[in-house]
């Protein structure tokens, strides 16, 4: 089989690129990354010195035409998570009018005007995404998978901590693959049972094995998208999205699974190099400061108004624990100033924070990937608070050209 064409959208410093790239299945013919907050486009120069300027837009998504989009067989990216009401639909046409600035619109945008619909979808997101918003838990991720199966896409989603298979970080996610109405897989989808899917047959199964815990939950999604965000799961306190599931025809089955992987475990310790820069070692004087922001408390505390509250949080690990994978690193993992969430390693040299390549090989990525002139080391350490462990990507990647190029040499014989 040929290999599949791919748009990278959100494509930050190309995470998803260098997982597909490494299963040789993959072509990514175009790429968008625009960084609304700052007026230099630092993701873009590093994606242009890794890839080449060529096909890369760096344009805000929402103001591309979908005509400037060649046409692509699988289009991938991991969205900024937002609120997805939707205020009401258009008078006349299948359009929706989603909020200005929330990008699953401008997916969606894509997907209904793109003459040649992409035959796959492979979205991520943080896991949080199955729960939001706090008013109304499930609303958002109810209104994505029927506004995908109302564009002909079946869907498959798991929530994925890259550490329980053996990867450095412990990073949970959801991904999701969609699957056009036109391709194999959707009418194998169709034709298995929901639990086999979830737990055997389907992509994700097959790249990350899990095993069953409790039963499938199975609900439709009501028909018309804008009520269906104005009144889904209503006043109850639990998302009915579990960590596991499928919706195709607006019929959603989800199931509590959980990682069965039996390899060896990543840990912080077989990822750090000698780092000798100072800029990296906590000063003897800013320990304190450390610590108080890294420890339990429990105490009064003002708002600028002068209101008094009680605040109470537990503690964290300080230094990191470096006989475990890594914590999730964030996009605020760079620069001096102490910090309750950044990683802090004792090293034979010292207390340190970690350096660029440390995060770089956290997410899998390789080393200097980002390292350019004109990007700092906060930079570098903020782009990858912002991307992914490229291992997941690799390992869903595979098994769907896999799962495709079978379907395809069953239908030849
Ligand atoms: C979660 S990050 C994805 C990172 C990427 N997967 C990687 O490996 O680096 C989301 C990206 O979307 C970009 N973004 C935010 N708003 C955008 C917009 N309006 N148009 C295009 N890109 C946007 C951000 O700058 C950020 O790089």
């Amino acid at each position: 089989m040929q290999k599949l064409k791919v748009c990278e959208l959100f494509a930050g410093v190309g995470g998803f690129r260098l997982g597909l790239e490494k299963t040789n299945n993959y072509d990514v013919v175009w790429s968008n990354q625009w960084e609304p907050a700052t007026k230099t486009q630092h993701a873009s120069m590093v994606y242009e010195a890794r890839f080449g300027p060529e096909n890369h837009s760096n344009t805000n998504l929402e103001e591309v035409p979908t005509s400037e989009i060649p046409d692509h067989d699988l289009m991938v990216g991991g969205f900024p998570c937002q609120d997805y009401s939707v205020a009401t639909t258009l008078k006349n046409s299948k359009g929706l009018i989603g909020k200005k600035g929330v990008l699953w619109w401008s997916i969606h945008r894509i997907l209904s005007e793109k003459e040649v619909k992409p035959k796959y979808l492979f979205f991520e997101n943080v896991d949080r995404l199955l729960k939001s918003p706090s008013t109304q838990r499930g609303r958002d991720f109810a209104v994505m998978l029927k506004s995908l199966n109302d564009l002909d896409y079946a869907v498959e989603w798991r929530v994925i901590n890259a550490a329980e298979y053996g990867m450095p970080q412990r990073r949970r996610r959801v991904f999701f693959l969609g699957y056009h109405k036109s391709t194999e897989i959707y009418k194998t989808l169709q034709e298995t049972s929901p639990t086999k899917w979830i737990l055997e047959q389907g992509t994700v199964a097959s790249a990350f094995p899990v095993k069953k815990q409790g039963a499938i939950t199975s609900f439709s999604l009501e028909k018309d998208l804008v009520s269906l965000s104005n009144s889904f799961n209503l006043e109850k306190a639990l998302s009915p999205f579990l960590n596991s599931g499928i919706c195709i025809e607006n019929e959603v089955h989800t199931l509590k699974t959980v990682t069965d992987y039996n390899g060896t475990h990543k840990l912080l310790s077989d990822i750090l190099e000698d780092v000798s820069a100072s800029e990296f070692y906590i000063p003897e004087a800013d320990i304190p400061k450390w610590e108080y922001l890294k420890g339990a408390k429990k105490e009064i505390r003002k708002t600028k108004t002068g209101f008094e509250y009680n605040y109470s949080e537990g503690s964290m690990v300080f230094p990191d624990a470096l006989d475990q994978p890594s914590r999730t690193i964030i996009t605020g993992e760079g620069g001096k100033s102490p910090s309750r969430f950044k990683h802090v390693v004792q090293t034979s040299t010292g207390l340190r924070r970690l350096s660029p390549v440390e995060l770089e090989r956290l997410n899998m990525f390789p080393e200097n990937h980002t390292k350019l002139d004109g990007i700092s080391n906060t930079k570098r350490a903020f782009f990858m608070g912002n991307a992914l462990v490229v291992g997941v990507v690799e390992q869903l990647g595979h098994a769907l050209f896999r799962k495709i190029d079978a379907l395809e040499k069953q239908l030849q014989i």
